[in-house]
């Protein structure tokens, strides 16, 4: 818990309030209005919490106007390029880079997890097949907490333990068998000899007709995907999932929660819709056409794949994304692939227009990404179940820490009511 520096001064009619401001570790400090409604009978007001802090964590910082990420001081660059996603779970679930034996005993740990209990197969042939992924995927996580009584208990440390590694090791194996259902192809099993990464690939892609072998290019490009989509501090679906944790729901609820809020457009969805978007431009001819509907105050339609709410500078998972891109594009030899190029004209364009750069629009991380994923052969579908794979850790390092927060306590904001005042019921006669 951070400690008060100093205090704000805050006048209301006449009465002056003294509010502590504690101090953070890195970024802005914060006005602690804990007791402002009991002592002044006020409520802040902030929709959309965009000069709100929700709690004290240690796990990820992001620093908006420079455009850094880190993961419990690391930064993302440096993870991405010399780390892998098994390595950063641990990271964030425990704080500190493990060494080579906790690496070895928590990837074992996981590995041994990733299948899922066989009845719950059931699950997906109930949804059609058409439906999208995201959908099956709320639907499955939650009933986990159906099938796995031994890891509900959030108040004790080992259930805990055991829910945090079956969710992060049995979610890849959910979006798999959600994508092979919807294709009408059968469950693949997952495989202890292939690392996380590889064991996703192959459940996707894999068929019982013939073997499948796991490019070892694509498996440290998927791993890259999972790594740099793993955290990002209070963002909607890590918020969501810290709310419905407060009230003492179980953890396979909870991440259903976040998978579900995920999944908008705004947010997780963002990487499908961007790569919708960029295929209804169709050609770089286009796209003035749409930076001009961006702009439209008329028009809802927003660049997706462009904007942060923190980030007001280049979202550094967007920069490696790119880098990744070309490289994954290049070894497939779609160097030329259309949607690239419309990327990367969009991209030039965009960050030149005064529009954007008075708003301090940038690339964020789903303006790339979906490019990869439609090169490694995903649906459009699959992009949101992808990121959702990857921020199971996230969400889950966060609900560890809210639980282990003695301050912590149900989420219940309040409101700035706008409604009728008292009034009498009126017979329907005299209405
Ligand atoms: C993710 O929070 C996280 O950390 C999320 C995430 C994570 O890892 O968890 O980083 C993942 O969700 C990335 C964002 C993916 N979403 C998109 O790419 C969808 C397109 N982006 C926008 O919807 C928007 O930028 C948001 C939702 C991302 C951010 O919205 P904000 O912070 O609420 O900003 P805003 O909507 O208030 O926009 C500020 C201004 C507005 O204009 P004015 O009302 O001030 O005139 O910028 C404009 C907006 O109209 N604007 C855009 C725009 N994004 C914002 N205009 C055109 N195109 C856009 N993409």
């Amino acid at each position: 818990m951070a400690h008060p520096t100093r205090t704000a001064s805050l006048t209301i009619d006449g009465k002056t309030y003294e509010l502590p401001i504690h101090s953070p570790t890195a970024g802005p400090d914060v006005i602690d209005i804990t007791k402002l409604y009991a002592q002044a009978g006020v409520f802040t007001h902030d929709p959309g919490f965009t000069s709100t802090s929700a709690c004290d964590s240690a796990i990820t910082f992001i620093d908006g106007d420079k455009g850094e990420l880190m993961h419990r001081g690391y930064p993302i660059d440096q993870l991405a390029e010399k780390s892998h996603y098994l390595e950063v779970c641990y990271l964030l679930l425990y704080g500190e880079l493990p060494s080579a034996a906790e690496l070895e005993k928590f990837e074992t740990t996981i590995t041994r997890h990733t299948m899922i209990h066989e009845q719950m197969h059931n699950f997906f042939r109930g949804f059609r097949r058409d439906a999208h992924p995201m959908a099956t995927m709320v639907g499955v996580v939650g009933a986990m907490s159906a099938f796995y009584h031994d890891s509900t208990d959030i108040n004790d440390a080992h259930q805990r333990e055991i829910a945090s590694h079956r969710l992060i090791a049995k979610m890849p194996t959910i979006a798999a068998m959600a994508y092979k259902y919807s294709i009408g192809q059968p469950f693949v099993y997952p495989r202890n000899d292939l690392d996380y990464a590889s064991n996703f690939l192959r459940m996707c892609f894999a068929v019982p007709a013939e073997d499948y072998v796991v490019d070892p290019v694509l498996a440290r490009a998927m791993d890259r995907i999972f790594t740099l989509h793993a955290d990002h501090e209070q963002n909607a679906s890590t918020s969501t999932v810290r709310l419905a944790s407060s009230s003492g729901a179980n953890p396979f609820a909870c991440i259903a929660a976040g998978i579900a809020c995920l999944w908008g457009p705004a947010h997780g969805g963002a990487n499908q819709a961007c790569l919708e978007m960029l295929k209804e431009i169709g050609h770089p001819a286009r796209i003035p056409e749409f930076i001009a509907r961006a702009k439209d105050k008329n028009d809802p339609f927003r660049l997706m794949g462009f904007g942060h709410r923190v980030y007001k500078n280049f979202d550094p998972r967007a920069t490696v994304m790119k880098k990744s891109a070309d490289e994954v594009l290049d070894l497939l030899g779609v160097e030329n692939n259309p949607l690239l190029q419309i990327a990367k004209e969009l991209e030039r364009i965009a960050v030149q227009d005064e529009y954007f750069i008075e708003k301090k629009l940038f690339p964020n991380v789903d303006f790339y990404s979906g490019i990869i994923l439609e090169a490694m052969g995903f649906p459009t579908a699959m992009f949101t179940p992808i990121f959702a794979v990857s921020r199971t850790v996230g969400w889950i390092s966060q609900w560890k820490e809210q639980l282990a927060d003695p301050a912590m306590k149900i989420g219940r904001p309040r409101q700035l009511y706008m409604g009728e005042t008292l009034r009498d019921y009126v017979e329907i006669e005299n209405r």
